[in-house]
């Protein structure tokens, strides 16, 4: 009788005609995955650069975020006004309250520089919508970049970076940077005169890249965002010498009271630069008011609901679209390998290792 059930055999020839075609299905798949990964083009401009780089200009402070390492979290919720409903399906302008849960901080990726080291701040939110939809959102105070494209910011980081010869930065290297990219003039012009301010929240904070608010007819409307405080300064009032008065400042406030900004979005005209976040857009535009931020309460970032967020640009509910801009999608891959390699180092945190000694 024929056994039917078992295939013939395998010669010694096709089982290595066989072994071979797999090797050559692996070696291809490996290629691709090398290909993406920036390994096989050792020029191409890779999130994991992005982040050595602001690694080696600030050092490594694990569990910290690698830029905007200083911070503290904020809870609150948003009011919208119903303003923007006819541009965005997004619930969030739509529904009278959705829950936030914010982080103010200072750029660079030192979690211990004084408050008084750079002018700029900044404010990142994430919107929690009642249908299970997120809007995240990082904001900072400049209204422009310095740059356009991933491969200028990562000139720039470079142009920071210790020389091995010294251990310090070429003097020489930032102007010359910014001597071969005109497009960093509105950011100078605005930093020329930016003071550091003395509190966060009497900040304005932008979104610098354009993004599209998408309505109910699937029209679509470039925009830009800013947060609006309504607290003020008292006149003439800076920035106190000393290291951490941004922090304190922010908790004195809260505990007497409600913190509020407007949200402001500005609608682009046809023909206003919308993948280029060094360029500002001409006066004149609409501006919406599209609701009220309240914060309520502020938290330390050690162990503040803020601290395992990756406010990262372009996660977006429906009704809101990223634009093309180039930095939106390298601050989205960027901010992710920032976030792996710090929520993999958290028991390191000076408030784990606290807690761990108790
Ligand atoms: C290619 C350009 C950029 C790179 C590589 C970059 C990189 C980073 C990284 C690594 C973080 C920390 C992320 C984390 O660990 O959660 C961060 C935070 C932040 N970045 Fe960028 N960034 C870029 C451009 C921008 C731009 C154009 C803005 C404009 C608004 C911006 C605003 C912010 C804000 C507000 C935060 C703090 C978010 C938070 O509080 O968690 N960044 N950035």
């Amino acid at each position: 009788m024929v056994d039917r059930s078992s295939p013939p055999p395998l010669s010694a020839a096709s089982l290595t005609l066989r072994l071979a075609g797999i090797a050559v299905v692996i070696a291809v798949v490996a290629g691709a995955f090398a290909y993406v990964n920036g390994t096989l083009d050792p020029q191409r401009l890779t999130p994991k650069k992005l982040i050595n780089v602001l690694e080696t200009n600030n050092g490594v402070h694990p569990g910290f975020r690698r830029n905007h390492s200083k911070g503290v979290c904020v809870i609150g919720h948003f009011e919208s006004s119903g303003e923007a409903r006819s541009y965005s399906t997004a619930q969030v302008f739509n529904a009278a309250r959705t829950p936030v849960v914010g982080r103010f901080a200072l750029p660079a990726g030192n979690p211990y520089a004084p408050d008084s080291a750079v002018p700029i701040r900044s404010l990142a939110l994430r919107f929690n919508q009642a249908n299970g939809q997120q809007w995240r959102t990082g904001m900072n105070s400049m209204p422009v970049f310095p740059v356009g494209t991933p491969e200028a910011f990562y000139q720039l980081q470079q142009a920071q970076s210790p020389l091995p010869s010294t251990g310090k930065p070429d003097p020489a290297a930032v102007p010359a940077f910014f001597g071969s990219h005109p497009e960093a003039g509105p950011f100078l012009a605005w930093i020329k005169t930016a003071k550091p301010s003395a509190s966060y929240v009497t900040e304005t904070y932008n979104s610098v890249n354009a993004f599209y608010l998408v309505n109910a007819a699937g029209q679509r409307q470039a925009v830009r965002w800013s947060m609006v405080p309504q607290a003020v300064d008292a006149p003439g009032a800076t920035a106190p010498e000393g290291s951490d008065f941004l922090e304190k400042d922010l908790d004195q406030r809260i505990a007497a009271g409600p913190l509020r900004f407007q949200l402001n979005i500005t609608l682009a005209n046809p023909g206003d630069p919308v993948n280029d976040a060094s360029k500002a857009w001409p006066e004149g535009r609409k501006v919406l008011n599209a609701g009220t931020l309240v914060l309520e309460k502020s938290q330390p970032q050690l162990n503040g609901e803020c601290r395992d967020i990756n406010y990262d640009p372009l996660v977006l509910p429906a009704g809101i679209e990223g634009s093309d801009d180039p930095l939106l999608a390298a601050r989205s891959a960027g901010y992710a390998t920032s976030y792996l390699r710090r929520t993999s180092e958290v028991s390191q945190l000076p408030a784990a290792k606290q807690e761990a000694q108790q």
